[in-house]
């Protein structure tokens, strides 16, 4: 084990700066080895803090020129500086102004974080803590300062140059040629929303004129020559502006909005002020190169960032540990976003499906943490599922609890009180407590306690008294550092589904109403008592789903295939199918004959038929009934003793005797779905190629021949990315000599194109066979792969580990070795990237024995590896913990 402790970072530790910047003027002068920054900060002591305080700024990996303390310069006696700080004990009393020369060296800077170069371009990303890697700071969201930047280039190598806020001013310095240009934000920001852009690019241009007239410029930013590919971007980011107008209230603030593509980033994107910097695979798209799915994710994300601009930029957090504050309500806004611009009910299953793939897990594993956690050792790796995507959850939740007129209301009080302050969790439930005029205090421990509450639901009928009795009891598992549980408060959606597949009405035996159908549990145990039940319902419970799990429920196997073609709400219909199909898997990995369950098979395949054949469904919705759960459900399902063989081999079994019996069906739908005429991304013909393809996914296991066949026909017809990549998807799963001749035809054709080059190597990662294994090394030493780029890495490691558990958990142990010894390679590059592949170690206990001690040693062995990271360490150890 590595000797080295890394401390944590607690909550209760909180303490606000003791000192304030009003202004920072920055320059910075851009040179790839060495980039020379000038930052002139004009502080103040606070004095509500305390004083005679040092002054301690944070700083890391930078060469420290000169420190000026009101134009005097300081001698090596007057300040201290470290690896990791810089401090004047001494600091003065009154305000003043504090200059510091430093260099850094963006090419040498792999990390991706703070100034670095991508292509050739420079571009920063400074949240959480990458402001510190470009000058000494004090780094810390409630920091709130004015910051004007000087950019200076080389005007051949980089001919644009942009930073946050207003143009100021730009031109040539000397004859050298190197030029200059001026940016001011009028806006006080944390460091963390800082952000430069510097190089090549071209632009495309729009404008927007906002609810109170004015106008606003907006320009991408992309590499030249692919301007072409930046209108669906450009045409959502005016979708989402008018959104947010229309639905929060809110304008946009500045008179230029600017998004800026690089093909390096180690998230989705960043939503600086306003110059946003983004991943460019959530830019760029075409018709002929990007997927219906491409399509929906630059939607959201660019929506996502957008909507930044007043949840985390106007209103920003006051420390890390309400890192969900932002982003929880951010992701909120986006889906209802989503929804709207689409289908709400298929947005909604999408929504559960990425938390139920990636939230549910770490809840249940050694990575547990709450919403708003108390402690952290590495901040990069609180950029979870639970804070991101439990966190707009919450936010669902609180709509559901005090309706959405006082959530409307709520919002509001917000916005208006807290606009250009750094804030708690706890501010913005008291502005929804205040609205909603309840006592939300009980509903808080959601953000403080972690775990997915189980809950167990018993009903008793009384024909003749036509009572109805629901008995709710709820429990949340223990988490890491949080052994006892309280009952949380739970707004939970029902309706009672009668013979006739109507909701009754429900009235509570003593009176009471049920307001749009959500009950609100606050004990560990409940009785509703419902009264005028004329005859047995079916319940259909936690309707619009809430993050819980129903581990028991009087739900039987036939009322459950009944709910999927009556239930008038539309995700517990399709949730019904799924619960109904996890089920059958089940019961195959125990060990179960598919010919003893070919009875229980026969019925679910025949209300997957109703439901295919309902004409009040659309097809976008039908295909998510036949996207059966997949091995990952099932790991999330199974508690202990995992054999990932046995997994994968119940989700093929199952898959083939639902195709037989729904052969005819599937072949129709096939062929009636067929998309005429040109590719357009709308979501009618989105939905058709997907039931379309959902079809086809399940129709290729009915017969290990033809079905490859079919695939590859399908591959050859393909006249669009959509229809391209779900052939190879398919393709990917069989093993016939179809399959690599696909894949080798899509590389010839589109090794130029960065974006597709990831699909393929995702396809290529996911082929459920040990020698998948070898393939990924080879891969990893091909041209068109480098360890250095983050999408390369999760395109073909994060898909090894997550998409192939056939490979991944071979018996063998290898597959656990190649990703233990890319995690060791990639942390002394980019310690954020290895610890999230790091992450995908985190089900080893769940795992039976043999592997489980094979993935164990191997944890153990990347923690003896030598100097690891911070970020890779604190993941690890937890596993391991
Ligand atoms: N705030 C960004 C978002 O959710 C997340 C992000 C982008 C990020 N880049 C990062 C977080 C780098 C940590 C490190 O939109
Ligand atoms: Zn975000």
């Amino acid at each position: 084990m590595t000797t080295e402790t890394f401390h944590p970072v607690r909550l209760d530790d909180y303490r606000p700066s003791a000192y304030v910047i009003e202004h920072v003027d920055l320059t910075i002068r851009l040179d790839p080895r060495r980039a020379a920054v000038t930052s002139r900060l004009a502080m103040r002591p606070d004095p509500k803090a305390g004083s005679n305080r040092p002054l301690v700024l944070d700083g890391e990996d930078m060469e420290l020129c000169a420190v000026r303390l009101d134009g005097e310069a300081l001698s090596r006696t007057d300040y201290r500086a470290d690896d990791k700080t810089l401090t004047l004990p001494r600091a003065p009393q009154r305000p003043f102004v504090l200059e510091i020369e430093t260099v850094c060296d963006p090419q040498g800077n792999t990390t991706l974080s703070g100034l670095y170069r991508s292509n050739g371009n420079y571009c920063t990303q400074c949240e959480a803590e990458g402001f510190r890697r470009i000058t000494y700071y004090l780094d810390r969201p409630d920091v709130l300062a004015k910051f004007t930047t000087r950019v200076e280039a080389n005007r051949h190598d980089a001919p644009v140059l942009l930073a946050n806020g207003n143009l100021v001013e730009s031109g040539d310095i000397d004859a050298s040629g190197r030029h200059y240009a001026i940016w001011n934000d009028p806006f006080p920001k944390p460091c963390y929303l800082f952000a430069l852009v510097a190089g090549d690019f071209a632009r495309v241009e729009d404008e927007f004129v906002t609810m109170s007239g004015r106008k606003v410029a907006l320009r991408i930013y992309v590499e030249p020559g692919k301007q072409d590919r930046c209108h669906w971007a450009m045409a959502s980011l005016k979708r989402a502006m008018r959104w947010d107008e229309e639905v929060f209230g809110r304008e946009y603030d500045l008179d230029i909005f600017m998004i800026a593509a690089v093909p390096d980033f180690n998230m989705g994107a960043m939503e600086n002020k306003g110059l946003n910097i983004f991943n460019d695979k959530y830019i760029l798209a075409r018709p002929e190169t990007a997927t219906d799915r491409d399509y929906i994710n630059i939607e959201s994300v660019v929506a996502h960032e957008y909507f930044h601009n007043w949840t985390g930029n106007r209103i920003t957090c006051r420390d890390w540990f309400q890192l969900c504050l932002k982003e929880g309500l951010t992701v909120f806004r986006d889906q209802e976003f989503s929804a709207d611009m689409r289908s709400r009910p298929v947005q909604r299953i999408a929504d559960v499906r990425a938390l139920r793939a990636a939230q549910f897990p770490e809840d249940a594993g050694p990575l547990a943490h709450p919403a708003r956690p108390s402690r952290y050792v590495e901040i990069n790796n609180l950029y979870t599922a639970t804070v991101y995507e439990k966190g707009a959850e919450l936010i669902r939740m609180l709509r559901r609890l005090i309706g959405a007129e006082s959530f409307k209301r709520g919002m509001e009080l917000y916005f208006d009180r807290h606009d250009g302050q750094a804030v708690t969790m706890e501010d913005f439930i008291a502005c929804m407590a205040e609205a909603a005029r309840r006592d939300l205090s009980h509903f808080f421990l959601w953000y403080e306690q972690a775990g997915t509450p189980r809950i167990a639901v018993y009903e008793e009928y009384d024909p003749e008294a036509k009572l109805y009795t629901l008995t709710l009891s709820q429990e949340t598992p223990p988490t890491p550092g949080q052994t006892e549980k309280r009952p949380l408060d739970i707004p939970f959606s029902l309706g009672l589904v009668g013979p006739d597949g109507k909701d009754m009405a429900l009235t509570l035996d003593d009176g009471g109403e049920v307001h749009n159908g959500v009950l609100e549990l606050t004990e560990a145990k409940q009785s509703f008592r419902f009264r005028d039940v004329g005859a047995r319902p079916v319940a259909s419970l936690n309707r619009d789903f809430a993050p819980l799990r129903l581990i028991e429920t009087p739900v039987g196997d036939d009322d459950r295939l009944f709910l999927m073609g009556h239930d008038g709400d539309p995700f517990n219909r399709w949730d019904a199918a799924q619960i109904s199909a996890k089920k059958l898997l089940l019961s195959l990995v125990e060990g179960v004959s598919p010919e003893a369950i070919s009875g229980d098979v026969g019925k679910f395949a025949e209300a997957l038929g109703h439901a295919l054949d309902d004409r009040s469904l659309d097809p976008a919705f039908k295909a998510e009934f036949l996207r059966l759960p997949d091995e990952n459900d099932l790991f999330d399902a199974i508690d202990a003793d995992i054999d990932p063989d046995s997994v994968h081999n119940a989700c093929r079994e199952l898959r083939r005797a639902l195709a037989r019996s729904l052969l005819g069906r599937l072949e129709r739908l096939y062929d009636d779905y067929a998309v005429s005429g040109a590719y357009t991304p709308d979501p009618d013909s989105a939905g058709r190629r997907a039931l379309r393809n959902a079809a086809l996914g399940l129709i290729v296991h009915a017969d290990d021949d033809k079905g490859p066949r079919r695939a590859f026909e399908h591959f050859a017809a393909a006249r669009n990315m959509t229809d391209m990549i779900a052939a190879l998807s398919v393709l990917a799963r069989t093993d016939r000599p179809q399959r690599d001749r696909a894949l080798a035809s899509f590389y010839e054709t589109h090794k130029d194109d960065h974006l597709l080059v990831d699909k393929w190597l995702t396809l290529n990662a996911s082929i459920p066979s040990h020698d998948t294994i070898r393939r990924v090394r080879r891969l990893m030493n091909h041209d068109s792969f480098s360890i250095r780029r983050p999408n390369n890495v999760r395109a073909l490691l994060g898909a090894f580990a997550n998409l192939n558990p056939v490979a991944f958990h071979a018996p063998s142990g290898e597959g656990y070795r190649l990703l233990g010894r890319a995690i060791v390679r990639l942390d002394a590059l980019n310690p954020q990237a290895a610890a999230t592949l790091a992450g995908h170690f985190s089900n080893w206990r769940k795992l039976e024995s043999a592997r489980r001690t094979l993935a164990r040693h191997q944890i153990e062995r990347i923690l003896e590896a030598g100097k690891l990271s911070r970020d890779s360490h604190d993941i690890l150890s937890r596993l391991i913990g």
